[in-house]
């Protein structure tokens, strides 16, 4: 009910829109699922008309029979491609998508599918949020960054001219359909670039996880049915879990972001030439050696966590042409920053991270991190230097 305050001539009307709104979501992992997820969406009250957003690798390689799947079982099926690749994420390719749905007649009733990797996920997710002032949402992710990562969790949007991610929204989808044997048309790199951010999902939470990968780098490398499975399911696990915990990204979530702070400076100071799977790769041995002065964290470990991620084929050396002050600099702009002091994830060991006053990021000494970064160097690239 509104409520009415008076006094003085002025009226307050109290809207009350406090809500317990359960944006609970499956997620469907199966060998082989996309095939059958038209048959599943029978099953579900999920809408009848459906616009399958896709980039124009993803769109011939699974868009299309996929559209075909949905009309032979019944439904209104409409692909909507763009070009692949991360430019994408931009005011230009978001406007199109909004035209091309009403001019193909979608409207309130639309279900939007986003299938492919985290850009389509991202771009597909913002216009579910807002097209129509917001309709529903189901991810198909096709990369193993995406299947690992930015299906789950909500967060969609696009970049500006200032830098990327900065203009979006949370949207959670209906449900997220996992064929982890999508992996299989991958390009190589791109399926190392999922590898770091898995990698990381099992240092700062799943210690049996990361020996599973040690003991099963070649099958990782092969991409055998049954570790594409385990990987799906492991580190959806895993994020789920962080996500569960921490919704709105006040606490627990920021440990995500084991390795993203030096790697987004190296990300930033490459001027976005080097990957961001390969930045994440790279930032990761400085902190776990700031982690090994601050919390402990065992030597021996450092150098399994290199090991593996060198037979991922993922760098983990600082660039040379990168210096040690600019990385300084660039992480006190971070937003992880406070007090010109950069703040880390730093975990104890593998499997577990550190927590300073009830938070997950911890401020690090400049001469502790000058030290992380400069030991993160090829030792040939410091001989060469003198
Ligand atoms: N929302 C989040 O929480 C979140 C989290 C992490 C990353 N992201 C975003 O995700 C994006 C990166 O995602 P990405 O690495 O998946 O990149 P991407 O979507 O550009 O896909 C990588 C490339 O692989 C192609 N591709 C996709 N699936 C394929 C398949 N099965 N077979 C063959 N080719 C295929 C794509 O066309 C593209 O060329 C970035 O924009 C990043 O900001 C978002
Ligand atoms: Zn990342």
């Amino acid at each position: 009910m509104v409520a009415i305050s008076k006094s003085n001539g002025q009226a307050t009307l109290e809207i009350n829109l406090r809500t317990e709104e359960d944006r609970s979501y499956p997620i469907v992992i199966e060998n082989g699922l996309i095939s059958k997820i038209p048959e599943d969406l029978k099953e579900r009250n999920l809408g009848k008309r459906f616009a399958i957003i896709t980039d124009t690798n993803v769109s011939p390689i699974y868009g299309t029979a996929l559209e075909k799947d949905l009309k032979d079982a019944g439904f209104m099926a409409k692909r909507i491609g763009f070009p692949a690749g991360e430019q994408s994420k931009s005011f230009e390719v978001l406007e199109y998508l909004v035209n091309e749905l009403s001019a193909s007649g979608f409207g309130r009733d639309t279900t939007i599918i986003a299938l492919g990797g985290g850009v389509v996920g991202d771009l597909a997710g913002f216009v579910a949020a807002g097209f129509n002032r917001g309709v529903r949402l189901i991810q198909i992710p096709t990369t193993l960054v995406a299947q690992a990562d930015s299906s789950i969790g909500g967060k969609t949007g696009i970049d500006t001219k200032y830098g990327k991610n900065l203009f979006g929204a949370i949207k959670q989808p209906e449900i997220v359909y996992i064929d982890p044997l999508a992996l299989k048309t991958l390009p190589p790199k791109q399926y190392s670039w999922g590898l770091a951010e898995t990698v990381k999902h099992a240092i700062i939470l799943d210690a049996a996880f990361f020996g599973y990968l040690d003991q099963n780098t070649a099958d990782v490398l092969k991409m055998t049915d049954d570790v594409l499975f385990k990987l799906a399911e492991t580190n959806c696990r895993i994020k789920g879990t962080v996500v569960e915990a921490d919704p709105y990204e006040n606490g627990l979530r920021r440990i995500l972001n084991l390795g993203h702070t030096v790697g987004h400076a190296v990300e930033m100071l490459s001027s976005y030439t080097i990957p961001h799977g390969y930045c994440v790769a790279i930032g990761m041995l400085p902190a776990l050696r700031m982690a090994n002065k601050i919390t402990g964290f065992p030597l021996g470990d450092i150098n399994r966590v290199e090991k593996l991620l060198d037979k991922f084929h993922l760098p983990t050396k600082i660039p040379s042409g990168i210096s040690t002050d600019d990385i300084i600099n660039a992480t006190a702009l971070d937003k992880k920053a406070s007090e010109n002091q950069a703040r880390y994830c730093l975990p104890i060991r593998i499997g577990k991270m550190e927590m300073f006053e009830h938070q997950y990021v911890i401020p690090v000494e400049e001469s502790i991190v000058r030290y992380a970064i400069d030991a993160s160097r090829d030792r040939s690239d410091i001989l060469d230097s003198k």
